[in-house]
């Protein structure tokens, strides 16, 4: 009986306070540059893993048009580059960020996949509306519509694909050429600071 005692003091009391002693003492990673928990990658990708594959909208309400990645383009331009980078032109600082945010345009496994098209939509439109907790990659449920969300989750899908030359312009970082201005063709008049 004494010893259940103990081991039942043991785990209640002294268990939680090697943990905190080692949270506040410890020197646990906390810096981006810090090095990671033990099998933390793991830890973190098997609820996540989960909860998608429970969540996730298995067929996209869209059928995509060239509009809709023209679309989910300009959204990928202005909501996502700072982070996910551009085709051929990497974030900043998306290396110093921890996790790192993934370069979406860059090929890899040979070649033969580009960013998450080998996710489906499903799962990337998930993990837009929802964002990744802890981790910077923040959730668009108020700041897209549902629409939005789809149209950007399908262009991501289909990153390995041929895509309206509009979407790659825009997803390489050029803005479309701007509609030429009606006072550019006034010359203005020599001398005239403007
Ligand atoms: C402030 C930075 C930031 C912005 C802005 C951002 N993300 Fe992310 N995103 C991240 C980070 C960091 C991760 C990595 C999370 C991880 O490793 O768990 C991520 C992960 C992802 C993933 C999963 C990648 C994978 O390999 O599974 C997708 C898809 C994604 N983001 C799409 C988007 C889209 C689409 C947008 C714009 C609508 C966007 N993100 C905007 C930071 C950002």
């Amino acid at each position: 009986m004494g010893r259940l005692v103990l081991g039942i003091v043991i785990g209640l009391v002294l268990v939680p306070c090697i943990v905190l002693g080692w949270f506040k003492w410890g020197n646990p990673p906390v810096a981006v540059t810090d090095h990671p928990f033990p099998f933390e990658k793991q830890i973190v990708a098997i609820p996540r893993h989960a909860r998608i594959e429970r969540d996730m909208i298995k067929t996209p309400p869209i059928q995509p048009t060239a509009d809709d990645f023209i679309a989910g383009a300009h959204i990928y331009q202005e909501q996502c580059s700072a982070c996910h980078g551009f085709h051929g032109k990497h974030s900043d600082f998306a290396a110093h960020m921890y996790p790192r945010a993934p370069q979406l345009w860059d090929r890899h496994h040979n070649g033969k996949v580009v960013g998450v098209s080998d996710d489906p939509p499903g799962e990337t439109y998930w993990k837009v509306a929802n964002g990744i907790r802890l981790t910077g990659m923040p959730s668009y449920e108020k700041i897209l519509s549902t629409t939005q969300m789809w149209q950007v989750s399908v262009l991501l899908a289909n990153a390995d694909k041929p895509l309206p030359p509009e979407a790659v312009a825009l997803v390489s970082g050029q803005t479309p050429a701007p509609a030429p201005a009606p006072e550019a063709q006034t010359p203005t008049k020599p001398g005239k600071k403007r």
